[in-house]
């Protein structure tokens, strides 16, 4: 594979590589808040002895087997209230970086951020903002992808990874360069201002859309059909039902596999 450490002007210049590590989340935000590290530092690792997924959820990967990263970004340029094109942008990259492979079934981006091929989940993201006034000061974006696991626990709903996928095994380390490279693509394309281009892209790349299909609604616990048509201005989740298009938040909504 060739060697792409180059190919990136500012991401993974500055990489820390740990052998174990409770959350790389953790550690960068650590680093945050104890020294003042440059924008696009990496910190990848091992094996996380306490990963951590979205709303307080945990992120559980075999040690050596998969990408578990961290990048530090100051996307001062991005309003608190658009904060999810940092989410889209990561997203489409991570969506880039799996789509080279060949893939058994079609890849997509269930909302708001995990990486889906046909029904089963190969990728996830946890992105964490600090925020200054009314602007992102620095992003945490964290990231998971399965690469080589064949096996995963029981209790995982729907896990799957790029061996399972291709049946082949891969190195990590250049699959990492060709990440940040992705990331990097996109990332500038918010600075430049594209938002809109990414959060159009970001909805075509959507799990289910345009698709009539069951949702469970988990105020509700009740199951109903109905279609995603897009995500509004904060990047909320929009299903349109037969009587409403309603918007909703993380953890509000999850399609019925
Ligand atoms: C999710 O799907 O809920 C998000 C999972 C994010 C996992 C990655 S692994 C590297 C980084 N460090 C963490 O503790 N979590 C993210």
């Amino acid at each position: 594979m060739i060697d792409q450490s180059k190919n990136t002007l500012f991401i993974g210049k500055v990489a820390i590589h740990l052998k174990t590590v409770d959350s790389t989340n953790a550690y960068a935000k650590e680093m945050l808040s104890k020294s003042s590290p440059i924008e696009g530092t990496v910190i990848t690792t091992d094996q996380q002895t306490a990963g951590r997924g979205q709303l307080g959820s945990k992120w559980q990967s075999e040690a050596c087997q998969n990408i578990m990263l961290s990048v530090l970004l100051r996307p001062k340029f991005l309003l608190a209230q658009q904060q999810f094109a940092l989410n889209a942008a990561t997203a489409l990259a991570v969506y880039d970086f799996l789509n080279q492979f060949e893939l058994k079934k079609p890849l997509s981006i269930k909302w708001p951020n995990d990486l889906y091929i046909g029904k089963e989940k190969i990728a996830g993201i946890l992105i964490e903002n600090q925020l200054r006034g009314k602007y992102l000061d620095w992003s945490v974006v964290g990231i998971g992808i399965n690469v080589n696991q064949e096996k995963f626990p029981s209790h995982l709903p729907n896990p799957s990874s790029l061996f399972l996928q291709t049946e082949k095994k891969y190195e990590i380390p250049p699959l990492l360069f060709q990440l940040y490279a992705s990331l990097e693509r996109h990332y500038l394309r918010i600075k430049a201002g594209r938002v809109n281009e990414i959060r159009k892209e970001y909805v075509e790349k959507l799990f289910q859309i345009d698709t009539f299909a069951p949702y469970l609604m988990h105020a509700e616990q009740k199951e109903e059909y109905g279609t995603i048509e897009g995500i509004d201005l904060f990047g909320r989740l929009l299903v349109r039902f037969k009587d409403r298009l309603q918007a909703f938040d993380l953890k509000e909504i999850s399609p019925v596999l």
